[in-house]
């Protein structure tokens, strides 16, 4: 299939997985109604057109927690990253290093901490949820800083899982769910072959080297559920602030209040997100969310935005509204879905040479230049 533009990939990914990792990556939480908001009101944001600005030197770098971006783009966390290639989690952060982007690393990646960060010749970040098991987090930690990870993030927005109902249509959950997925894989023989016997061992790699036994798909299910903390409050990050003493960004902001709680806590950052609309369907998208938040905190963090985000147009809405970066979710895993390390490094070129279109039709010359001026209307 041909590729020309970031969107092909969903496309590319959905051909290739069985549809129950296509279902559990594309789907939302209960009607998906965020879920589709979070793409349209994105697309839904007009920019003011100027010419004639002399646009010749252009620069798309950016500088975060005292690291250089080329573009101001980081892979988000998303758990189960070598379910969809073969050592996934390697391949993303390979692609990511090769373009000069972070890559960030979920806790419940199949790939652990210390297979990844030596696969690339650039620090990764770290994503932490927050779990009953202080001892796992805490080891995780460890890890994390022994493995030479700079940035940890601190996702929020899951003290409880959402429902997705489409997984137990897809058979990711629901009766018979092993057999369906058996099922499925034998009908999608490319993935069954490279990922599903090569990519072996389909732990969750950072966390079975802490349970001490090997853990699989059914069993990422069964640990999360048991271990969702919804008696977690801001006092009882304090404890995370003192353990780490790189940039830590809170993931999951969707309210101005809890934004200049994050200030008041010391947060270097913020990821403006619903999740990608996988928790709470109703809730505000990222791009309605943003503006409220960013005038409430702009200049006491840095702010990140999430949700939606497909190409690189929607990378300068987010930042003309008042994001430093965004991170990609979905969009880089269909791409890693459908083509691997070259995929998700092609798809960075790809919203590379549209944020240039996008910047020189704008007159943005670098991206501390893309602000609310830009937009129309
Ligand atoms: C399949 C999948 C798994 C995810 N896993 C995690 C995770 O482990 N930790 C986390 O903080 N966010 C996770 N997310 C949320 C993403 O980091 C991000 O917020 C979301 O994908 C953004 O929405 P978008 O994909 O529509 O751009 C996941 C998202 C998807 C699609």
């Amino acid at each position: 299939m041909i590729i020309s533009s970031p969107s092909d990939y969903r496309e590319a990914a959905r051909r290739k997985l069985p549809p129950f990792l296509f279902h559990y990556i594309d789907g939302g939480a209960y009607a998906e109604q965020t879920l589709r908001r979070n793409v349209e009101d994105w697309q839904a944001i007009a920019l003011r057109q100027r010419v004639l600005q002399d646009m010749a030197s252009l620069s798309l770098e950016t500088t975060l927690f005292d690291q250089t971006l080329s573009l101001p783009v980081v892979l988000g966390p998303v758990g189960l990253t070598g379910m969809y290639a073969r050592r996934g989690e390697v391949q993303a952060a390979q692609a990511a290093a090769s373009r000069g982007v972070p890559f960030t690393m979920s806790t419940v990646s199949v790939c652990a901490i210390e297979e990844v960060a030596p696969a690339i010749n650039r620090p990764m970040w770290f994503q932490l949820y927050v779990l009953k098991d202080r001892g796992f987090m805490k080891s995780a930690l460890q890890r994390a800083k022994a493995a030479g990870v700079t940035t940890l993030v601190f996702t929020v927005d899951m003290p409880t899982p959402g429902a997705r109902y489409r997984d137990a249509h897809s058979g990711m959950s629901g009766p018979n769910a092993g057999l369906r997925r058996m099922a499925q894989a034998m009908t999608h023989p490319m993935w069954a072959f490279d990922v599903g016997l090569r990519g072996t061992p389909h732990d969750l790699g950072n966390v079975s080297a802490y349970l001490g036994k090997p853990t699989g798909l059914a069993d990422y299910i069964g640990w999360l559920a048991a271990n969702f903390d919804p008696s977690i409050s801001w006092r009882d990050l304090q404890w995370i602030r003192d353990f780490w003493d790189g940039p830590m960004i809170i993931k999951g902001i969707l309210d101005p209040e809890d934004a200049r709680e994050a200030v008041r806590f010391g947060a270097d950052g913020i990821v403006v997100s619903n999740h990608g609309g996988r928790q709470l369907d109703g809730v505000l998208s990222s791009a309605r969310a943003l503006p409220a938040i960013a005038e409430a905190v702009q200049g006491d963090l840095k702010i990140l935005a999430d949700s939606g985000v497909r190409n690189g147009l929607d990378v300068v809405r987010a930042i003309a509204l008042g994001a430093d970066a965004v991170m990609l979710g979905r969009a880089y895993i269909y791409a890693l879905a459908a083509a691997g390390r070259g995929g998700v490094a092609n798809l960075i070129d790809l919203i590379g040479n549209e944020m240039r279109v996008a910047m020189t039709l704008t007159g943005a010359k670098s991206v501390s230049h893309i602000g609310r001026d830009l937009l129309a209307g």
